[in-house]
């Protein structure tokens, strides 16, 4: 029999370790190094958490592995500080914070943003990631860009200003590039680093990914302010069609379950091997924040 996984203390682990190799990484410095630190800190870390794990499932080492996990912390956070800026979704709070634009001013975000991306991609390239590093670094700067985050990034923007609300399967496709890619890379990155067949993990993140952009959308409904620690009813207020929109708050989260049982059924291969990841799955769409 295996031991239980306790999912909420591999999390908590997972946070520490991260934060604190951030400290240690931007230690000192000027006001852009605190403002990069900022961005990073206070956030659930489910991607870099999503590294360690599938790195741990591939029997990859934890120190190679946090390279990786920083790193895409690093890119989420700068999504976000971008996405927080005015000519973006103009918002003042995260995770219960003034956003960095806020804090300092628009250079400093932009500024912030720029070299948490160049950061990331220095932190692929260092020794301790070992022989695959560049098969990270090429999926990662795909992940990221023009038909990663990013493109999905300007169709969320383009969709505020479209004619017409988007359908289920237009948002399907925003949102797998919006949220989806960054997720994707972080629960396959364990096999990328062992060089192993990354196709289970893929399925498993694909549909996480989905799932947790609805949790996002229904926290956006239905959350509370004080634990969600952003701005709230901003997607029915821009008049953007969303998962909730488009299907009503019960299908949604039917949906989600839905999602979460494929995310689980794609792990099959990993055996009882992946029960945290299974946990992780149920999290997405059980959390509060
Ligand atoms: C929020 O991501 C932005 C989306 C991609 C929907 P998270 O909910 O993972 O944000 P933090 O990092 O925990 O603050
Ligand atoms: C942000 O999406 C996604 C990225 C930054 C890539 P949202 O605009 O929905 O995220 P929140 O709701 O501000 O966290
Ligand atoms: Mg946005
Ligand atoms: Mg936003
Ligand atoms: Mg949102």
């Amino acid at each position: 029999m295996t031991a239980p996984v306790d999912f909420g203390a591999a999390l908590k682990s997972a946070q520490m370790t991260i934060s604190a190799y951030a400290e240690t990484r931007l230690r000192g410095g000027d006001d852009l190094h605190a403002a990069m630190r900022y961005a990073i800190a206070g956030g659930k870390m489910l991607r870099g958490f999503l590294v360690l794990e599938s790195a741990r499932l591939h029997g990859v080492s934890q120190d190679a592995a946090l390279n990786a996990a920083l790193a895409i912390e690093c890119v989420h956070a700068y999504s976000l500080v971008h996405d927080d800026l005015p000519c973006m979704d103009d918002d003042d709070l995260r995770r219960g914070q003034p956003t960095v634009h806020r804090k300092w001013n628009e250079a400093m975000a932009v500024l912030a943003g720029d070299s948490l991306q160049g950061f990331a991609f220095e932190l692929l390239s260092e020794p301790v990631v070992g022989p695959n590093a560049l098969p990270l670094i090429l999926s990662l700067a795909k992940a990221a860009g023009k038909d990663g985050m990013v493109s999905g990034q300007m169709l969320d923007i383009a969709a505020e200003s479209a004619a017409q609300p988007l359908d289920l399967d237009q948002i399907t496709r925003l949102q797998q590039r919006k949220t989806g890619c960054l997720i994707e890379w972080s629960a396959t990155a364990g096999a990328i680093f062992a060089g192993q067949d990354a196709e289970p993990l893929q399925r498993y993140a694909r549909a996480l990914g989905l799932a947790f952009q609805i949790a996002d959308d229904i926290l956006d409904v239905e959350g509370d302010i004080e634990k969600v620690g952003k701005a709230l009813r901003k997607d029915a207020n821009a008049g953007k069609a969303t998962f909730v929109s488009l299907l009503g708050l019960d299908a949604a989260k039917l949906r989600a379950d839905e999602l979460v049982q494929e995310a689980s059924a794609a792990l099959h291969p990993y055996g009882d091997d992946a029960e945290t990841l299974k946990q992780a799955a149920r999290f997405v769409i059980a959390r509060d924040s």
